[in-house]
């Protein structure tokens, strides 16, 4: 069956949407650990499971990847043995999620079925042995997908240990069989109706592309292809790749505890699919953080939260985090003693309700046996466990204060995987990195409000004084419609460079950037420059310097104010305005046209906080200390991480209490971890 033409059943409505999950009399914070039970003896088991009751834990997610135990033979199942291990895990308290095994098709298949392998997209087939191995269109692969998702859900649905669900893993590599091709002509029937409305989107006048009908258009995610072209394989692999996961959820849902939550889990700013339209039927998000050099950038890494977070607008689960290091770079070197502590409660701060670490011990072979895990191969404790012991056990101890809490923010920010994805197609200058733009812009303002919470641009945004949307590439009339309205009902909207400048099919607007903004900013961009050298920028915040990108932007409405100005040695952008902004209704757009200096940034940032009298949790707090607020269920709790390795100063707002945690005398210690009661 194809990914778009599934109709997939709706997610569950959240009884307690201040958590993560529906059981109510379950702990509100679930820590715990990746368990692969199969890999080990049955006698080993109970062990385990006492050492991890030991270290705190109260969750265990397993199966992922175990099916060729569950399903030794096409057909033949074999859930005895994780009828026990669910049942171990039980005896010993704990929660239980349950990964469909899909990211790892048994060899049984794939050699009977190798019409299920993916295929790159230089046209070699995949082979066994590794794994996400199989085409995401096969209709024959997602069969057995589904049989198996099945009869998990039949056998383990109502089981009283499992509060969740987690389908496949990691989903993201497209394939390029020809089953991949005749459901991408598929879509694009269903986008497009007509092969003339393709070549009129795609332009394919041009170079004499022109399609006479939909079967004659190639599949292709990279090379010299028309922008329409590779955009549209990202709606494609979106639908795809949705679909995909949507096929299992739908058998699965009838026959599991409906307050059980089904997810999958994602990665980083990976780029496969649309996160956000991937999470309209799941349940929760949930993902998977890694530090990949040991080295965090706390603010960005609390970006890759927000962003999350952003999918279901909705507390999330950390899936997987490394109890120290990874085993997939060049160089894997370890988080610092304490930093895995921190990690784990950056995310809780930003919002995650569950913190699973991967894995409890490494297999004896196989590809990662080099990856941080929490007991080395004897069964004996790794270094790291007294830290993570600690960090479950504040958890626990955290649980009923945090419970039903989320996080707060004044600023919201709009990340576009259309824009991401266009930006990305023609980036125009090389190094202009649209996610390392988005994150430069979340830093200034993340670091001065205290609170961010990322959004799609179809988002109700109301409730946020501030929106800033860095590069909205990409933008149809009805988003500008719903901006044009946010700003006209009070908000304040920022865009930065390269906005509203490209339709959903990758086109240009007629009009220049802003495209259909244009008239509510009063101004447009009348040319736009990729910068090797740096440019100067003056305005009301100071000097400024541009870097990668620059834009000659033209007031034209007479209300519309010049914020900035280019300066020497700017050639074509001396003297022009760099920064346009124009009070419309009862709220204000503003347009920047440069990648600034993070400095500068800091300064605009405090400046529209200081218009829209958004004042910080903690004024003044040192760089090192990351300050975020839970709020809800009557309480507000704040969380301070110092990620310095340097004891510093905090002045807690007056009234907070000490809940739990690294501070004393005025003063968070290095690495240290405090949670303030403030009351209601
Ligand atoms: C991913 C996967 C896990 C494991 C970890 C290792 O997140 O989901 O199965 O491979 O990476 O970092």
């Amino acid at each position: 069956m194809l990914a778009t033409i599934i109709t997939p059943l709706a997610a569950q409505v959240p009884q307690h949407p201040g958590r993560a999950t529906n059981f109510a009399e379950r702990p509100a914070i679930a820590v715990g650990v990746a368990w692969y039970p199969e890999h080990w003896p049955e006698a080993r088991w109970d062990t385990d499971l006492k050492m991890m009751r030991a270290a705190g834990f109260n969750t265990v997610r397993l199966a992922e990847f175990a099916w060729s135990r569950m399903e030794p033979a096409e057909g033949r199942f074999d859930f005895a043995w994780l009828d026990r291990a669910i049942a171990a895990a039980q005896r010993h308290g704990f929660m239980v999620v349950l990964g469909t095994p899909t990211a790892a098709p048994p060899a049984w298949l794939t050699q009977a079925y190798p019409d299920t392998l993916r295929v790159d997209e230089n046209g070699t087939r995949a082979g066994h042995g590794g794994r996400r191995h199989f085409s995401f269109a096969s209709a024959r692969y997602r069969v057995f997908a589904r049989r198996i998702a099945q009869e998990m859900a039949k056998r383990y649905g109502h089981h009283a240990a499992i509060v969740g669900w987690q389908i496949d893993n990691e989903v993201g590599p497209p394939s390029f069989d020809p089953e991949s091709v005749a459901a991408w002509h598929k879509f694009l029937k269903q986008r497009y109706g007509t092969i003339e409305t393709l070549n009129e989107r795609w332009a394919t006048q041009y170079w004499s592309q022109h399609y006479d009908d939909f079967d004659s258009v190639p599949l292709h995610a990279t090379g010299q292809q028309n922008p329409g072209l590779l955009l549209d394989f990202k709606h494609f692999t979106s639908a795809t790749w949705t679909g995909y996961v949507q096929d299992q959820a739908r058998v699965m849902r009838p026959l599991i505890d409906s307050r059980a939550f089904i997810t999958t889990n994602t990665m980083f700013w990976n780029s496969g699919f649309d996160h956000f339209q991937m999470h309209r039927d799941l349940d929760i998000a949930s993902w998977d953080n890694y530090i990949p050099d040991g080295r965090p950038d706390w603010v960005a890494n609390g970006a890759n939260h927000d962003l999350v977070r952003g999918y279901k607008r909705r507390n999330f689960w950390l899936m997987e985090t490394q109890p120290g290091r990874v085993d997939w770079v060049p160089v894997n070197r370890a988080l610092d003693p304490g930093q895995v502590r921190e990690m784990a409660w950056q995310a809780v701060s930003h919002g995650a309700d569950a913190v699973l670490y991967w894995q409890w011990r490494s297999a004896m072979n196989g590809q990662e046996t080099f990856h941080g895990a929490i007991l080395g191969q004897d069964g004996q404790p790794n270094p790291i466990l007294p830290e993570i012991a600690q960090t479950a056990k504040g958890m626990t101890a955290a649980a009923t204060l945090l419970a039903d809490t989320q996080p707060t923010a004044k600023v919201g920010m709009l990340f576009s995987y259309d824009s991401r994805w266009a930006i990305d197609i023609q980036r125009h200058n090389k190094d202009f990195d649209p996610v390392k733009s988005f994150v430069a812009t979340y830093r200034p303002f993340r670091v001065a409000s205290q609170g961010v919470h990322i959004l799609s641009v179809d988002d109700a945004l109301s409730a946020y004084p501030i929106v800033v949307a860095p590069n909205l590439n990409v933008i149809t009339q009805a988003q500008a419609d719903r901006l044009a309205a946010y700003v006209r009902g009070g908000g304040h909207l920022l865009l930065g460079p390269r906005s509203g400048m490209k339709d959903d099919a990758n086109a240009l607007w007629p009009q220049r950037q802003p495209g259909p903004l244009g008239d509510l900013l009063g101004g447009r961009v009348s040319q736009f420059y990729a910068l090797d050298e740096t440019v100067g920028v003056k305005g009301g915040f100071g000097t400024a310097t541009a870097s990668l990108w620059a834009e000659a932007l033209e007031p034209t409405a007479p209300d519309t104010q010049v914020l900035a100005t280019y300066s020497e040695p700017g050639g074509w952008l001396d003297g022009k305005p760099a920064l346009l902004s124009r009070a419309v209704g009862k709220g204000r757009i503003s347009y920047l046209g440069a990648w600034l200096d993070d400095a500068a940034m800091r300064r605009i940032a405090d400046d529209l906080l200081a218009q829209a009298k958004i004042a910080p949790l903690v004024p003044s707090a040192h760089p090192d200390l990351e300050i975020s607020e839970r709020a809800g269920g009557g309480k507000r709790v704040l969380i301070v991480i110092n990620h310095g390795k340097e004891p510093r100063p905090l002045t807690p707002p007056s009234g907070a209490r000490l809940a739990q945690g690294d501070w004393a005398n005025g003063t968070m210690a290095a690495h240290g971890v405090a949670l303030f009661n403030l009351g209601k």
